[in-house]
């Protein structure tokens, strides 16, 4: 069995912490003044019993500090119903993205639907001035950004019908408000897309599109006028998901002979204006998108087929390495809308995963830098931090001796004229060492300016915004 030397990053956080103070190798700058929040799993365990995909672990939240060059870091577990349940019992209690939970004659006799996991462990985000952690149920976990305290479900005041949903909702900045949508599975199935004020707790449906069979769609694009849906090959079987007892992704489908089919959604009507196909591909994160010239134009990271789902189950993360697909192509699909066939141009050879771009800047509109994730060789997961200059068609690598990072996040300097001007953020698991350290890049020279040392490792997890101020208020600002 090969060893992945990165394997630590599957393994359980050892305890939950608060520290005031880090050491920090260099300089953090002293604009920096917020919160990282990310959140991902803490274990992919319980009791005796394993988690089958990295999807699955059981939520932590983890949250850097800055104030005045110095940091202070907490993580602690999300205390979602999953969570309790899984602790009082000392086991699986909940269905997760790749594992089912095995329940008794005498549990399934009196609880017998499985109940859906608010497992929130996939992204961070502000919903009606509340601070929460979402999944792709349509349960966010509302938490105290200062403690990190779990402390409800949040619940939505409308009726806007779905079963499952996106942990990446859109900010439209024009309009200070959310958008995103549901796949509805009841009684016929339909895509529902929703407009949510941002200081609201009311989904305001858009419109219900029909669908045959549901695609899976991890994350969506958002123009100025439009909603963006890509309906991959990857199709629901509705019967399959209620009555099959396999894990929730095990009842999509690759249909290999189907092309993937392009949805833009006017954000006023809710109606599809206009549908195109492409050669079937799959993906996870869209990056970017924007009109032009009579055409809408879409940047996100494919995969030639959905093995890469496969290939993150931690069977094959920690027993073959060598068939773990870490990151795809960044694509460039251009959509004419008056064309049915939507064409594509690869922006970088470098492999690309975890996205970000300078969101509140960027977002919706034409635009230079994307950041990612990659990886230098088959083999060893995600190892290198990427910057891909999409107008010179250039790129920056770091990368580091046994380092892992993770998803970088971008943040602005105060008062910049240029879309590169800030830092970015990424936590990166040290294999050597042992321990996690949050690393801190000049974003427009990639240049290393600190690296802030943690006394313990984090699972690898996937998502987190970083936010000006921690106090809930209205000025609160999202910078995702
Ligand atoms: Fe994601």
């Amino acid at each position: 069995m090969a060893i992945a030397p990165y394997q630590l990053g599957f393994s359980a956080a050892h305890q939950e912490g608060e520290f005031n103070a880090l050491p920090i190798q260099g300089t953090i700058p002293s604009w920096l003044r917020g919160s990282l929040i990310r959140t991902g799993p803490g274990t992919l365990e319980v009791g005796q019993q394993s988690y089958h995909h990295w999807f699955d672990g059981l939520a932590m939240l983890r949250k850097f500090s800055f104030e005045d060059g110095r940091v202070s870091f907490a993580n602690r577990f999300l205390e979602s119903q999953a969570y309790r349940e899984a602790k009082s019992k000392g086991k699986i209690s909940r269905g997760e993205f790749g594992t089912t939970a095995r329940h008794s004659f005498l549990e399934r006799l009196t609880d017998p639907l499985p109940r859906l996991t608010d497992n929130a462990t996939v992204n961070i985000t502000m919903q009606g001035d509340r601070f929460v952690s979402v999944t792709e149920s349509p349960f966010p976990i509302i938490f105290d950004p200062q403690s990190l305290n779990t402390i409800d479900q949040f619940h939505y005041h409308d009726h806007v019908p779905g079963q499952i949903t996106t942990a990446h909702p859109h900010f439209d900045y024009r309009e200070n408000a959310v958008y995103s949508y549901l796949v509805n599975l009841i009684p016929r199935c339909s895509y529902s897309i929703y407009r949510m004020d941002a200081h609201s707790n009311e989904r305001t449906l858009i419109g219900s599109i029909p669908v045959k069979q549901p695609a899976y769609m991890h994350t969506f694009s958002m123009t100025e006028h439009y909603i963006i849906l890509s309906e991959y090959p990857l199709k629901l079987n509705r019967l399959s998901l209620m009555l099959s007892g396999k894990p929730y992704i095990e009842n999509y489908q690759w249909k290999s002979d189907k092309q993937t089919r392009f949805l833009i959604i006017s954000k006023e009507t809710g109606e599809v204006v206009h549908s195109a196909e492409s050669e079937p591909f799959f993906s996870f994160h869209h990056v970017n998108a924007f009109e032009q010239n009579g055409e809408v134009v879409v940047d996100l990271i494919a995969y030639s087929d959905s093995a890469v789902i496969q290939s993150l189950y931690l069977e094959s993360l920690l027993e073959h390495p060598e068939q773990v697909i870490a990151a795809g192509e960044l694509r460039r699909y251009r959509i004419p809308l008056n064309e049915a066939i939507a064409h594509f141009e690869v922006l970088t050879s470098e492999p690309v995963e975890l996205p970000r771009i300078n969101y509140q800047r960027c977002n919706t509109r034409p635009y230079q830098f994307v950041y990612g994730v990659g990886s230098s060789r088959s083999g060893n997961f995600i190892d290198q931090l990427v910057k891909v200059d999409i107008q010179n068609r250039t790129t920056q690598i770091w990368r580091s001796p046994d380092c892992y990072p993770g998803e970088p996040v971008f943040v602005a300097a105060p008062n910049t004229t240029s879309e590169d001007e800030g830092v970015i953020l990424s936590v990166v698991l040290n294999a050597q060492t042992q321990n996690s350290f949050l690393l801190v890049l000049d974003a427009q020279s990639w240049n290393e300016l600190a690296r802030v040392e943690l006394p313990y490792h984090l699972p690898f997890d996937f998502h987190g915004q970083y936010f000006d101020a921690i106090v809930p208020t209205e000025r609160t600002q999202l910078h995702r």
